[in-house]
């Protein structure tokens, strides 16, 4: 069977994926959609099928068996809902949206039409990563301290979402969502307490610029275990790092790159990446359709995450550690 592929959303993420599902035998892309339609017409020259400015026609007109939601954070809107209701499976990209309201219609929908889902939170398909938690999980002990760090640069130019709060949720919410993931996954526990700071003065001589320069966001896990991610959009182009370090009773992981260092007493041994994650990931989707399984980074991973990130500017913003669940799901 050949898994029927459409896209929304035919930016820069959505190239990558296309870029992968087409090597795969068993999909095809059939549709491509995108407000820009010479963006939808450039992707389905590129990889096949046909071109559309309206997603709702593409739903309407194509026979999909998969969607690939690859649109901005502001912009869900009903695009999952509308999968959901034509029975169309979702890999959707993260942040899976920008409010606690949105992301849980969503949630409810989806569970409700039993659609597979999944969210790209693509750090969970490194096989580096992967094997070391495993090893963690087994050997590891209690887990005692994460902490992670994305220091960066700012996404695209003076007229792109990324700078814009209202557009992309900041820097926390839309990028080092990624770390905040990863901390759930591999402490191997839900997070209770948030507290957090923002720096909001360092780069506001940028145009259009209203997110956070700078966070730092601390965690308690509901093990007791504590957590700890600083990011910041203001690095100098040489000095850009994105990384993690965990500590448990008898045993530390070390990120390097992309590979993992685990230590253990006075041994070190090194879990290199030999995978493409983001061919992993789509795979796993694409199995996933195929065997009707659920997929490990359901939509309810992308609501977690998105309830930490929001807790974190609830706390900076209100000045207050904030607990969680913000709202019931
Ligand atoms: N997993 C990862 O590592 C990763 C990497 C990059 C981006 N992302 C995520 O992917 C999403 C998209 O990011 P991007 O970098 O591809 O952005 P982008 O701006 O390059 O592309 C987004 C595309 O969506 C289109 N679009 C906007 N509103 C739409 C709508 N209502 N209907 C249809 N199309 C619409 C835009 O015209 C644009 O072509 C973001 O949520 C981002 O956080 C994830």
């Amino acid at each position: 069977m050949k898994v029927k592929v459409g896209f929304i959303g035919c930016g820069g993420i959505a190239q990558y994926h296309a870029e992968r599902l087409v090597k795969m035998s068993d999909v095809e892309l059939v549709a491509f959609s995108d407000v820009a339609v010479e963006r939808a017409r450039s992707l389905a020259s590129k990889y096949g099928g046909r071109a559309y400015s309206d997603y709702k026609d593409m739903l309407e007109k194509e026979k999909l068996d998969a969607c690939f939601i690859c649109i901005p954070p502001y912009a869900h809107t009903d695009q999952e809902l509308l999968c959901a209701e034509h029975g169309v499976h979702v890999f959707v990209e993260k942040p899976v949206a920008l409010t606690m309201d949105k992301a849980v219609e969503v949630l409810k929908a989806v569970e409700k039409a039993g659609i597979i889902t999944q969210v790209g939170y693509v750090r969970r398909f490194l096989d580096s990563y992967d094997s070391s938690r495993s090893l963690l999980l087994a050997e590891g002990g209690r887990v005692g301290l994460f902490e992670a760090w994305w220091i960066g640069g700012v996404a695209g130019g003076p007229d792109h979402w990324w700078r814009r709060r209202e557009l992309s949720g900041g820097q926390l919410v839309e990028q080092s969502t990624h770390l905040v993931d990863q901390a759930r996954w591999m402490v191997n526990s839900e997070v209770e307490e948030v507290f957090a700071y923002f720096e909001t003065e360092l780069l506001n001589d940028l145009p259009s610029f209203n997110i956070e320069s700078a966070s730092t966001v601390v965690m308690r896990f509901k093990t007791g275990a504590i957590g700890c991610i600083t990011s910041t959009c203001a690095a100098q182009p040489a000095g850009m790092d994105v990384n993690f370090r965990l500590i448990a009773k008898n045993m530390e992981l070390v990120g390097a790159g992309w590979n993992v260092i685990v230590v253990k007493g006075e041994e070190k041994k090194v879990f290199e990446a030999r995978v493409d994650p983001f061919e992993v990931e789509d795979k796993h989707f694409i199995d996933c359709v195929k065997s009707g399984c659920e997929t490990k980074v359901p939509y309810l991973e992308g609501v977690k995450a998105l309830e930490i990130t929001l807790a974190a500017v609830k706390a900076a913003t209100e000045g207050r550690s904030v607990r969680l669940p913000l709202t019931n799901y």
